[in-house]
């Protein structure tokens, strides 16, 4: 979908359909207001005689009326204005854009500056609008013989500003939905991907792809031989009963000078997680393809922060290897020593994303990072915690945390922030080595961040554990692209 910004007057507009929105109120929004003018009280009309009710969701689509230049006027019924939220948006969002995929048009002009959400503007309806119809659109079918059947007529998309000094900031805000749609795109794509096609080797080539003819973005790409080198004991546990070998992926992006200490982001990648021999029950194992996820949103969150050439430094650490139970595989009670000389002792195989992410965060340290942000479907605790709304974020600074939680809000990609506390950390005591990387049946998703905090003492720190929000279960299952939008929102505040 193309969209751009343009200042317009409704009822003057060439297009093939004109979207404007109508809450429950007794009067029309200002856009209907206009038109109603325009076309001797058609739409007055239609309210009085109850097909126009504003009800949220509620679509009406005419065709062409006398005096506006239109063929076709979508109305958008959004609520209750005091009942107007993120939430309502959304659905009223959705309803539009189902509407017009089913209406012949094929591009559109669409006036979102009638809906007033608390604390949001303009420019946040354009982006938020941006970033949902762009999922809408979303469809894995790379893996169907029969290619995407739900395609819509309708190719481009005109966002109504209403002054032409607006058109900058609008301008933006279109560009910032385009390129975390983009991200979200990305980062879906890698996690849907079945596991027996996205492997390690694929995500690093998929990221080397993305780098191609992009002057700011370098990939490069360790093999286990050089993680031997480095003494990456620990990440090579966990790939040590895998026929797929390990990669460590990074991507650099250079978009400031080299005294601009860059933003780290490190992710996840494990490109399926069988429990190893502590292996996992049937139930549902296919969806632990998505347990890269971590990683997919840090190659997202780079193709964003490319797309939109940012002034600043970025580094992405991928730590990517499956987790298979095999005669060579880690066995619990295993002592390994990770790149930082701490001993772990592996009392449940099944715990592996700490153990590849230890390593990875150690090697962070090399980049002089101003803050290293880990992400990671790291403990199903942490959807028994808090379920499938928000993220949680843990770290070892308060600053850090709190700009996590404020990006979130903005963007509508929440995080929760969980108790990172030093009473927790003698869960994780070991009879046999420095520590156990399992901490009992207690605060699961605690107990996996006390872990991690024990290799990131030399830098500004925060986890965030995606179990619940990365993907979905059931009839709607996929990768959701999350939380790129949060961390292309984090990189962007960093400005
Ligand atoms: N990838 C899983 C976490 C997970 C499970 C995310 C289900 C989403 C849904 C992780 O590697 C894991 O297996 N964690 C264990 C930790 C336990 C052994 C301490 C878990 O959560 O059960
Ligand atoms: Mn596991
Ligand atoms: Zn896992």
């Amino acid at each position: 979908m193309e969209f751009t910004a343009k200042f317009a007057n409704p009822q003057k507009q060439r297009t093939s359909c004109l979207v404007i929105t109508q809450s429950e109120a007794k009067k029309l929004s200002t856009t209907a207001e206009t038109i109603d003018k325009a076309s001797n009280g058609y739409l007055s009309k239609l309210m009085r005689s109850g097909d126009l009710t504003g009800r949220a969701g509620q679509t009406l689509l005419l065709q062409k009326i006398d005096g506006v230049e239109a063929d076709r006027i979508l109305l958008v019924g959004c609520g209750k204005d005091k009942d107007m939220n993120e939430l309502v948006f959304n659905k009223v969002v959705n309803s539009m854009i189902s509407a017009l995929g089913e209406s012949g048009a094929k591009d559109a002009l669409v006036c979102l500056a009638d809906i007033a959400i608390k604390d949001r503007d303009l420019n946040w309806n354009l982006r938020q609008a941006v970033i949902l119809i762009n999922s809408s659109q979303y469809c894995f079918d790379q893996m169907k013989s029969k290619k995407n059947a739900k395609k819509i007529k309708l190719q481009k998309i005109t966002l109504q500003v209403l002054s032409k000094a607006g058109l900058k900031k609008a301008d933006t805000a279109i560009q910032q939905g385009d390129a975390i749609g983009s991200g979200m795109d990305q980062a879906r794509d890698l996690g849907n991907m079945p596991a027996n096609i996205c492997t390690p080797a694929y995500i690093a080539k998929q990221a080397a792809l993305m780098a191609k003819g992009e002057k700011k973005l370098k990939v490069s790409v360790l093999e286990e031989a050089d993680m031997r080198k480095l003494k990456m004991g620990s990440l090579l546990s966990v790939s040590a009963g895998s026929r797929q070998p390990a990669k460590l992926i990074t991507l650099e992006y250079k978009g400031a000078g080299a005294k601009d200490k860059p933003v780290v982001l490190v992710g996840k990648g494990v490109t399926f997680d069988t429990g190893g021999i502590s292996l996992k029950p049937g139930a549902a194992m296919d969806e632990m393809k998505f347990d890269m996820c971590g990683a997919a949103s840090v190659v997202g969150t780079l193709k964003a922060v490319t797309a939109l050439n940012l002034p600043i430094n970025v580094v992405g650490i991928i730590p990517a290897t499956e987790n298979m139970p095999d005669g060579l595989a880690t066995k619990p009670g295993d002592v390994v020593t990770s790149m930082s000389g701490q001993t772990i002792e592996i009392l449940n195989t099944d715990a592996e994303g700490r153990l590849i992410l230890c390593d990875a965060l150690t090697y962070a340290e090399k980049f002089k990072p101003r803050c290293v942000i880990d992400i990671a479907t790291l403990t199903g605790a942490c959807i028994v915690a808090l379920g499938k709304i928000p993220s949680a974020v843990l770290g070892n600074n308060e600053a850090l945390i709190k700009d996590l939680i404020d990006s979130g809000q903005q963007i509508e990609d929440k995080v929760w922030e969980l108790p990172l506390w030093e009473e927790y950390q003698e869960q994780l005591d070991s009879n046999f080595a420095d520590m156990a990387n399992i901490g009992g049946r207690d605060a699961g998703t605690i107990t996996a961040a006390c872990f991690l905090s024990r290799f990131t003492n030399d830098y500004h720190w925060a986890h965030l554990d995606i179990a619940g929000t990365a993907w979905k279960s059931g009839e709607q299952k996929g990768a959701t692209g999350r939380p790129v939008p949060l961390l292309t929102q984090f990189i962007l505040n960093q400005l």
